[in-house]
């Protein structure tokens, strides 16, 4: 990880500006590679531990990649077959992991490590919105953790913006959902992922706990220039 190249890291932050992480080609259908992270495994400690980085990065995301990638090899298969049956069949799997793939490729470029400007709180056009919308930085922060904290079972926890209303919201979303199956015109600045495998190993069951320390590494410079590119200042 210490010698990823420029252009590597360039490669990843357009792949996954486009929620897409990086793509292949396999027998004419586009196929879907695990992102390089924009950081080594353990430069968020001690917010969060490098072991659960490197366990969730290669293992975790990299199954929502690989069933993804099958699932999208048999839809296709079904649809030249004309196979409705199976085709319909698949929407699960297809959600599911390929949810997982867009959500965990937003999320690495959602933390940063403190000497890079992790935790540094966002200035210009963001903070002002959510000074706007939220009261200050430090209310929309509680209320994501305590939104986060009450997710039953797994899922996400959404800082996003309403593209077409121009306003900031925070939503959850159950499993891998995506924060778009909550409106068409949600973007998502920051989502944080609160699964059990995204913090057990260092947080044990204390999920407020691993939402308490998590902010000390969100790049907030990321979530701005999202903010910035789907809502500019005229
Ligand atoms: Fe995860």
């Amino acid at each position: 990880m210490a010698l990823r190249s420029l252009a590597a890291k360039k490669t990843l932050a357009s792949a996954a500006a486009a929620g897409l992480g990086g793509v292949g080609q396999a027998r004419g259908l586009k196929t879907f590679t695990l992102p390089d992270l924009p950081y080594d495994y353990g430069a968020l400690e001690p917010a969060i531990s490098g072991e659960i980085m490197q366990l969730h990065h290669q293992k975790h995301h990299q199954t929502y990649i690989t069933n993804y990638n099958k699932a999208l090899e048999q839809l296709h298969h079904a649809i030249e077959s004309g196979d409705a049956s199976t085709a319909v069949k698949l929407q699960s799997a297809i959600k599911f992991n390929g949810g997982g793939h867009i959500n965990h490729s937003i999320f690495w470029q959602n933390l940063a490590p403190v000497r890079e400007g992790g935790g540094e709180p966002p200035h210009g056009n963001l903070g002002w919105a959510i000074d706007n919308d939220f009261g200050s930085l430090e209310a929309l922060i509680k209320k994501m953790s305590a939104e986060g904290a009450a997710v039953q079972g797994s899922g996400w926890v959404w800082l996003g913006v309403d593209k077409e209303a121009k306003k900031l919201v925070v939503e959850t979303t159950a499993n891998q959902d995506p924060l778009v199956t909550k409106g068409g015109s949600l973007v998502p600045l920051l989502g944080i992922d609160v699964w059990e495998h995204a913090y057990y190993l260092q947080y044990k069951n204390v999920r407020p706990d691993y939402l308490k320390n998590i902010w000390k590494v969100i790049n907030w410079k990321y979530a701005s220039q999202i903010y910035e590119k789907e809502c500019p200042k005229a």
